[in-house]
């Protein structure tokens, strides 16, 4: 049983054919720069690139990095605005010719890695946290998903948390792994003070450095990289795709 997972995120879009029973990667992974401003119709069409270049005709799973209910996006923080509103399940299917379950990007990180990785067999209140363009959360009740939390968007110092910590600003301003894991734990403590999570889970493009500021943090919460590192979302995306459309499978 396969599905193609797909994660579109602030700088790439990627997929992979997805082995929804052992979750693993049929293929390698095929990722395209997300075409600047993230415009609906453009962000379609690359996404119908990919799905050629995998010659793919069946159930897909896509991570987008906004509210998504019922298909349609709701924000737009690292996106074009013209997404709110928007039936993106609908254009997508269109623009694929396949059934498209589309779901909040830190949401289908979250499946993966509490089906499969780092949160498999956690009860409790589990966060999962990706780092990248933005700061995306996924909140789990005894394995229970919790969706669209916007945790990322809490506000630290005057600024919305991921204008402080995300892994796009340590890119951009340039600031040392010990300076910016300085900022991510105050992150962490004061979600731990709000919510006094069981575990959190730290996914996105920087927990594959996790070993470079994982001693900064102090934060009094078990806190673990996310085993499926990257590929979390494109695996939780194909996940949720197979329990939404079980009848094409
Ligand atoms: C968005 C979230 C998303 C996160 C990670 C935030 O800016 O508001 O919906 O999950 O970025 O992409």
């Amino acid at each position: 049983m396969q599905v193609l997972g797909l994660d579109v995120g602030g700088t790439g879009i990627k997929g992979t054919i997805v082995d929804v029973v052992t979750g693993e990667l049929v293929t390698p992974r095929w990722r395209l720069h997300t075409p600047p401003g993230a415009e609906p119709t453009a962000v379609a069409a690359t996404i119908a690139q990919i799905v050629q270049h995998f010659s793919w005709n069946g159930p897909i799973g896509c991570g987008f990095p906004a509210v998504i209910k019922g298909g349609v996006a709701h924000t737009a923080a690292n996106i074009a605005p013209s997404w709110v509103g928007m039936d993106g399940a609908t254009l997508l299917r269109e623009a694929t010719c396949s059934p498209v379950l589309l779901l909040n990007d830190a949401d289908a990180a979250g499946i993966a890695e509490m089906r499969l990785g780092a949160g498999r067999g956690r009860s409790g209140l589990v966060i999962m946290i990706t780092i990248g363009t933005g700061l995306g959360t996924a909140l789990f009740m005894d394995g229970h998903l919790v969706p669209n939390t916007e945790l990322g968007h809490i506000e630290i110092r005057g600024k919305e948390a991921e204008y402080r910590a995300s892994e796009a600003v340590r890119l951009r301003k340039q600031i040392s792994w010990a300076a910016w894991a300085k900022r991510f734990n105050e992150y962490l403590c004061r979600l731990s003070a709000l919510l006094w999570p069981d575990l959190i889970i730290l996914g996105g493009g920087a927990s594959r450095s996790y070993e470079k500021f994982a001693a900064h943090l102090t934060v009094g919460v078990e806190v673990v990289p996310a085993m499926l590192r990257n590929e979390a979302g494109m695996i939780g995306a194909a996940l949720a795709a197979a329990d939404a459309f079980p009848q094409v499978l």
